[in-house]
């Protein structure tokens, strides 16, 4: 697959201008990143006013309406369009963010959009995520235990270790974060990054889990874990409002408190 890596100081080229029809009285434009592995063409950025008269109010609306009604070429990843599945994640206004659930209205003046930063892109607004997904395959985010469970039902939790994943659980792993990690832009061959590691943590306070000591083991690492300088842009970004670093926080603690 060919990829293209967002170029930090390079230009984009002036891409096409698509006007509002005619009559349109609340025009907004869209200023949408656009790159083709196939055409041989450089990235440029194309304009599409668009009437908000007759479009929906969240960012995907727009998209959608482009991409139906204006420039069919134009590439997206999206699915629930309510902030569930995390596929819609993108870099709009500077900030990474769900399209979904970012109100066009938030945005003041022409609406930038771009893929998340520092990935590979595939197409257009599609980063690729293979490397992000191999390292969370690589924390085996499921649940391990060699114990069965109760001949008569599940593993049950008390409340007060269940309430332990609240704050984990939640993650839609849109990877927001780890493309706002300045340290995941630098070094994100080896570190795992915020939401991988946030997906580690969410099962190594897991009450049922049985691999606590494996996983911590396997985190124990200059390049992995301890990449994270608590830079917080982590948090600052999350469109679910979670604390990746706070649970990197809680990984580096539990590795320092084996030690003593
Ligand atoms: S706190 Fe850690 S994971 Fe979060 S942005 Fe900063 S360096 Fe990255
Ligand atoms: S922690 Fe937040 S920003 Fe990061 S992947 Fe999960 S939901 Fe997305
Ligand atoms: S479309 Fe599913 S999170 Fe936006």
């Amino acid at each position: 697959m060919a990829t293209f890596t967002l170029p930090k100081n390079s230009t984009i080229s002036k891409g096409k201008h698509y006007p509002a029809p005619h009559g349109a009285k609340k025009v907004r434009s869209f200023k949408i990143y656009r790159w083709n592995p196939d055409d041989g063409e450089n990235p440029r950025t194309d304009t599409y006013d668009i009437d908000l008269d007759a479009c929906g109010p969240m960012v995907l609306d727009a998209l959608i309406k482009i991409k139906n009604e204006v420039d069919t070429t134009l590439t997206f990843r999206r699915s629930c369009r309510e902030g569930i599945c995390g596929s819609c994640s993108m870099n709009i206004d500077g900030l990474n963010t769900l399209a979904c659930l970012k109100p066009i209205e938030d945005v003041k003046g022409e609406v930038r959009i771009h893929p998340l930063p520092h990935m590979p892109v595939v197409k257009d607004l599609v980063p690729d995520l293979s490397q992000i997904y191999a390292q969370l395959r690589s924390v085996e985010p499921w649940l391990k235990a060699d114990t069965p469970p109760p001949p008569d039902g599940e593993r049950l939790q008390s409340k007060e270790e269940r309430a332990k994943l609240d704050g984990l659980w939640e993650c839609i792993l849109c990877f927001c974060c780890s493309t706002a990690c300045p340290s995941y832009w630098w070094n994100g061959d080896r570190y795992l990054g915020p939401a991988v590691l946030l997906q580690a943590y969410r099962w190594i306070a897991d009450s049922r889990d049985e691999a606590t000591g494996e996983r911590l083991d396997a985190l124990e690492d200059p390049f992995k874990l301890y990449r994270c300088h608590t830079i917080m842009n982590c948090a600052r970004t999350c469109p679910k409002g979670l604390n990746p670093g706070q649970a990197i926080g809680e990984i580096k603690k539990m590795l320092a408190e084996r030690q003593v």
